[in-house]
């Protein structure tokens, strides 16, 4: 399970060669300062992609939303290329027999003080079995996130759609969908419309329609959900990013959660009611999105 270290991850560092600035480290010894305002404070971004068969998926999606979540805290600008050659560095290290896994890139605002980003890149086998999770689909619940639907233009300091470290609410709603007999979670705004889960996004099929809840409600953009609308339309579905209310999902002909190394899970059961799975799209998605060599 190896990570690297970028040291000094900022743009302004990158006249410094990369590779005197990437350090393979071992992942089981400490790493990181008990002063780091990433530990300290959760003020951070991350990214997580998914591996499959050697091959790190999105890259440059998932580098370009980084550089977006540090834009959006105002963390410095990013050497994006040294952190092109960790993941590289990580994947060619990961020596477990997995066909896949994943790769998580963290950057925090550093130690109180310093200035100073901290970053690191790591791989690691989920916890989750994605594959199984891919044939026997989820069951969901919504839950009100308590914002309205277009809080990330009436108030961006609340940092809407950026991708934080700040997980904590993310990781709750998922012990209260457990409470409720659920495995995931889809919230909604507190004016009815449908935005995310709390790691995933949201794809809806209507008729010969795709949709998925549009990023101007403070939502992320998912690079898996975009790969799957490539998948979509070239089998002749009509994709678009929409506004969704909650009463368009009851008669939805499929739902599906989207994200890195999930890749397309259908949702079998949404507030108890059940959800039909349309097993031969979903099927034929997944070939799509684990075939990707980039
Ligand atoms: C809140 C949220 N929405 C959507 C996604 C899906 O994004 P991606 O497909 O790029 O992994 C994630 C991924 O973890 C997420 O945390």
């Amino acid at each position: 399970m190896p990570a690297c270290l970028i040291v000094s991850p900022a743009e302004a560092s990158a006249s410094v060669p990369t590779a005197d600035r990437l350090h393979v480290v071992d992942p089981a010894l400490p790493q990181v300062s008990v002063t780091d305002l990433g530990v300290t404070r959760g003020d951070g971004i991350f990214e997580v992609l998914g591996v499959v068969d050697g091959h790190p998926q999105a890259v440059d999606a998932h580098l370009r939303r980084l550089a977006v979540s540090a834009a959006m805290l105002d963390l410095p600008a990013l050497d994006l290329d040294a952190f092109r050659a960790a993941i590289h560095q990580v994947v060619a290290a990961f020596d477990e027999p997995h066909r896949e896994y994943s790769v998580k890139i963290i950057v925090t605002r550093g130690i109180e003080g310093s200035g100073v980003a901290t970053a690191w890149v790591l791989a690691f086998k989920s916890a989750d079995d994605y594959a199984v999770e891919r044939q026997t689909g989820v069951s969901v619940v919504l839950l009100e996130r308590g914002y309205p639907h277009d809080i990330a233009s009436r108030a961006p300091w609340l940092l809407a759609g950026a991708k934080t470290l700040s997980y904590a609410v993310n990781k709750a709603v998922l012990r209260e969908a457990a409470r409720r007999g659920a495995q995931d979670v889809v919230f909604t705004s507190s004016d009815g419309y449908v935005l995310e889960g709390p790691s995933a996004s949201l794809i809806v099929k209507h008729g010969r329609h795709i949709w998925t809840p549009s990023t101007s409600q403070g939502i992320l953009r998912g690079t898996t959900q975009a790969a799957a609308f490539e998948f979509f339309a070239d089998a002749g579905y009509a994709t678009s990013e929409v506004l969704l209310r909650i009463d368009q999902l009851w008669d939805a002909d499929a739902l599906w959660l989207t994200s890195s190394g999930r890749m397309l899970v259908p949702v079998r059961e949404l507030d108890g009611r059940p959800i039909t799975v349309d097993r031969e799209l979903t099927d034929a998605g997944n070939a799509a999105l684990l075939a990707r060599t980039r």
